[in-house]
């Protein structure tokens, strides 16, 4: 009995002491935020489609540089893997914690669109960037016209290309809008061309195995596919892995984004054209007209940053390449 009761005391010695350490943490981060909040002059939130995506880590870079020049203390929250539902959840959450302003990726759904009348009543601000949201009460759209970049990838693959091409797409999320509007814009470059077929389309999810994934069922499916079209920063890197594993060399790749690795396979001619977003621009020029609002002036509700096709020879040259 004695040692039933020693057990017990112990326990709860222990299972007190855990959670005294675990409380004590937790309040000891939650001031450190508190006090860097206090220092600044607004809090901002930036919620990407994903935190650790390569791209949105550029987007949150210019957010912070320019959240650190106009003394803003900008948190970067939101789903760990893309999942809408989350994404809606870190906004509902700013919402509640009378952020000074947002900045997210936009998109379409009568969720976004009430969470977004709903801070623009409380008087938070909410800036599109990468991805509009031009149905709801979002303040303005900073980031890629997604229509013209996919109309633009057309183009390059219309320009780069002779006789019939039989074209495979692996796009991020088929229930993305900037997705949606990238294929749109493609299809209709290619419309009037009847040498130009899309014979496929597959979602990689936003994520690298996931574009392997797609691109090995379109070849599954049309082992006669002649090209094919990445629509989000890491699916023209799972192209590329495939077709440099199979050693499929005539594939002409067209991708998204000038990401470090996208830019080594176009060197390598493992991808043949890219379309450039400027992610960086977009994450400081949304924290510049937040700040602006903030000051009651007026800002352009449609700010689109630039986009244009990258080819190799658009590369700078490295000393000690041969150039051929
Ligand atoms: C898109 C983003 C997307 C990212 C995924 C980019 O091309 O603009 O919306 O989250 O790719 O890697």
């Amino acid at each position: 009995m004695k040692r039933l009761a020693y057990g017990i005391l112990l326990l709860a010695f222990l299972a007190a002491s855990a959670c005294m350490i675990y409380y004590g943490k937790l309040t000891f981060h939650m001031k450190k935020a508190e006090a860097e909040h206090d220092k600044s002059m607004y809090h901002f939130v930036l919620i990407p489609e994903e935190l650790d995506n390569e791209y949105w880590r550029l987007v949150e870079k210019g957010a912070r540089d320019a959240a650190s020049l106009y003394g803003v203390y900008l948190e970067y929250a939101g789903p760990r893997q893309a999942d809408y539902s989350e994404h809606l959840k870190t906004l509902d959450t700013a919402i509640a914690g009378k952020v000074d302003g947002i900045l997210m990726q936009g998109g379409k759904s009568e969720m976004l669109t009430t969470l977004i009348s709903k801070a623009h009543d409380k008087g938070i601000p909410v800036i599109t960037v990468d991805t509009d949201a031009p149905e709801t009460e979002r303040a303005a759209y900073v980031g890629t016209n997604n229509y013209y970049s996919g109309f633009l990838a057309g183009q390059a693959l219309l320009a780069d290309t002779n006789g019939p091409q039989r074209v495979g797409i692996v796009t991020g999320r088929f229930q993305s809008e900037n997705q949606k509007q990238r294929v749109e814009g493609f299809k209709e470059a290619i419309k009037k061309e009847e040498r130009i077929q899309i014979v496929g389309i597959e979602e990689s999810s936003i994520t690298k195995i996931g574009a392997i994934e797609a691109t090995y069922r379109l070849f599954h499916n049309r082992p006669d596919i002649t090209a094919i079209y990445g629509t989000s920063a890491l699916d023209g890197i799972g192209i590329a892995g495939v077709t440099r594993y199979f050693n499929k060399k005539n594939i002409y790749v067209i991708a998204f984004d000038t990401l470090p690795e996208t830019l080594f396979l176009l060197n390598e001619q493992a991808i043949q054209a890219t379309v450039a977003q400027d992610p960086y621009e977009m994450g400081y020029n949304a924290v510049a007209s937040l700040i602006k609002l903030k000051a009651g002036e007026n800002i352009h509700p449609l700010q689109y940053t630039d986009t244009s096709i990258i080819r190799r020879e658009d590369l700078p040259i490295v000393e000690g390449e041969s150039g051929s």
